[in-house]
């Protein structure tokens, strides 16, 4: 039997065709990104998550020179929050990059490890995180859960 799997998705042409009160958001995972650390690659990435209770949580790429010991920007922000805040929810998590690893109207979108971080954030905390994804070119795709971007992922809920 042949099954569909479909989902809806946001695509603007700027990040600032968001809602007002998420410009915040996209303007902290910028900030974050200026801090990455990455003299291998040159490809900053930044990500905030904003939280329950109205906290950001930041983070950005960190590379080392055994270059798989580097790690992810959203996974330094989601290990973060969970290590820290583990009682609160990530409602929504921004994502920024810059560099000449790929062109810049490609689309930004997170690796598959992040994605599978990711995923264990929202099926732990039992909620949908809202993704919001900004392009180079400022192009900005928004999706309502990390099943979006994983689905039939692995992993439990609950
Ligand atoms: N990177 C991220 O921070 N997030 C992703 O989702 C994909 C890739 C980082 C890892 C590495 O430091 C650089 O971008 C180039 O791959």
């Amino acid at each position: 039997m042949k099954e569909k799997f479909e989902f809806n998705y946001e695509l603007l042409s700027d990040w600032t065709a968001l809602p007002n009160e998420e410009h915040i958001l996209v303007e902290q995972a910028f900030s974050a990104m200026k801090n990455a650390y990455a003299p291998y690659s040159e490809f900053k990435v930044g990500a905030c998550a904003l939280m329950d209770d109205g906290s950001f949580i930041l983070g950005n790429n960190q590379e080392n020179a055994a270059f798989p010991s580097g790690i992810c920007a959203e996974r330094v922000a989601l290990f973060y929050a969970g290590a820290n805040f583990p009682n609160k929810k990530v409602l929504t998590l921004c994502i920024v990059a810059k560099g000449d690893l790929m062109p810049a109207s490609q689309l930004l979108s997170p690796c598959g490890g992040c994605r599978q971080v990711m995923l264990e954030s929202e099926n732990r905390q039992k909620q949908h995180i809202r993704i919001i994804l900004v392009n180079q070119d400022n192009r900005t795709m928004v999706l309502d859960s990390v099943i979006q971007l994983l689905p039939f992922g692995f992993g439990r809920i609950g």
